[in-house]
């Protein structure tokens, strides 16, 4: 049976979640579901924004069908083709032939190499800032290329100034049976899942998204529909201040994420001492993590939010253990920068993982590595001792250096 939800007097929610899919983009753990939002305007003329994954189709085609209540579909923004947002395109002409689809020359373009069903008669091409009036409310568009893919648009609503904002301001999270992010506790139900959204999926376009926010500046936005996540209408400034700031590359929290690769437990135990001294100091906003064990999407969502990072890797066949690796180039193919950083190295016979990382971190931008990388031959020694204080004396002076306020003093 439908499921829809009332955002304004004619605004309705259609969209549905998943809470079966174990990955998204079959990469990405969502232990808490996904949630494909669209939303169906119902004016003089009626307009959906988005569609939803396939695997949530026949619930979808039927909540469209629930509140379109007999009458056609006349327009479909399509704001992004990616096709956890665009499965239905095909079926909704099928049903309503007489649909305008709303998109770019690029969205055209992608529908095509997509799909295979002919819908041109349908294309309503638009052009940036261009409006579409619907009778009371009136829709306009602007172009966001890259906030996510090159095709991307947000729409927004003038009448009830909501902007329909495609991906941006998303987050994986079913929703709990609410829908605005002011029925939940956003920081304690959302903000993890959506920053590790933001950064694992958006995390590259930093720039394109900070062009976005200087394009919606200008609007008056009440409130913001993205198309995974919840519905913004309260204390909007909230998520546009986390989104600037995932964008500039600036950490929310000063504070160390330490991560390492561990074959027998040695490269681990230096990462404890450290950790622990740190602790010693008054340091209390730490995190860490074993890279064979976390995926690697929360390690990164962690590295976006501290200003500082620990690294710690064996050597493996004359270079760096393989998950290490992985992870450090994900990062990099993120564009992550801007951050503190020190390396734990381990070797038997030949260290290689300390010029091996040091050089994936220094190809980043704006990275510093924090005094001098620590070495194991194999398991670490009291007579090292001095030398991981030293180390430790380093990443707790940056710390400070970088405004960290130290409960304990
Ligand atoms: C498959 C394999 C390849 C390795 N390759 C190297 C290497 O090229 N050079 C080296 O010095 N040690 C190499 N090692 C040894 C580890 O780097 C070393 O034992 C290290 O101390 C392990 O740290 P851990 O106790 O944190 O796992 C290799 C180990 C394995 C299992
Ligand atoms: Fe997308
Ligand atoms: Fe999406």
């Amino acid at each position: 049976m439908y499921y829809v939800q009332e955002i304004t007097e004619k605004i309705f929610w259609v969209g549905g979640n998943d809470r079966r899919l174990e990955r998204f983009e079959n990469m990405f753990p969502i232990p808490q579901g996904v949630a494909y939002n669209s939303y169906l305007i119902m004016d003089e003329k009626t307009a959906l924004i988005d569609t939803v994954d396939a695997a949530i189709s026949a619930l979808y085609l039927e909540n469209v069908t629930h509140v379109l209540d007999g009458r056609p579909l006349d327009y479909l923004i399509v704001n992004h083709m990616e096709p956890d947002h665009c499965a239905n395109i095909e079926e909704l002409v099928r049903r309503y032939p007489g649909v305008k689809i709303v998109g770019n020359k690029k969205t055209f373009q992608f529908i095509e190499q997509f799909y295979s069903f002919n819908c041109q008669e349908n294309y309503h091409e638009v052009r940036e800032g261009e409006e579409l009036a619907l009778g009371e409310r009136t829709l306009q568009f602007f172009f966001a290329p890259m906030v996510h893919w090159p095709e991307v648009m947000v729409t927004y609503e003038q009448k009830e100034k909501i902007l329909f904002s495609a991906d941006a301001f998303g987050s994986f999270g079913a929703h709990p049976g609410t829908l605005f992010s002011d029925q939940v506790d956003f920081e304690h139900f959302y903000l993890d899942e959506a920053r590790r959204y933001y950064t694992n999926i958006v995390g590259k376009y930093g720039l394109q998204v900070q062009a976005a926010l200087k394009k919606l500046s200008s609007l008056d936005i009440r409130m913001i529909c993205s198309v995974h996540g919840p519905v913004w209408r309260r204390n909007l400034s909230y998520i546009l201040d986390k989104y600037d700031r995932w964008s500039r590359y600036e950490p929310e929290q000063r504070g160390v994420v330490l991560f390492y690769a561990s074959m027998y437990g040695n490269t681990e135990n230096v990462m404890n001492r450290i950790a622990g001294k740190l602790a010693e100091k008054g340091v209390r906003d730490m995190r860490m993590y074993d890279v064979s064990k976390t995926h690697a999407s929360y390690i990164i969502a962690d590295a976006w939010k501290y200003s500082h990072l620990v690294i710690g890797s064996p050597t493996y066949n004359m270079g760096l253990y393989f998950v290490m690796e992985a992870l450090l180039h994900e990062m990099a193919g993120l564009n992550f920068q801007n951050r503190k950083v020190a390396l734990v190295g381990n070797y038997t016979w030949a260290c290689k993982s300390v010029p091996a990382m040091r050089n994936l971190v220094e190809n980043m931008k704006k990275m510093e590595i924090i005094g001098s990388p620590f070495e194991v031959n194999s398991s670490m020694k009291a007579a090292q001792e001095p030398e991981l204080d030293k180390l430790v004396d380093d990443i707790y002076a940056s710390l400070l250096a970088e405004g960290y306020r130290n409960e304990a003093d």
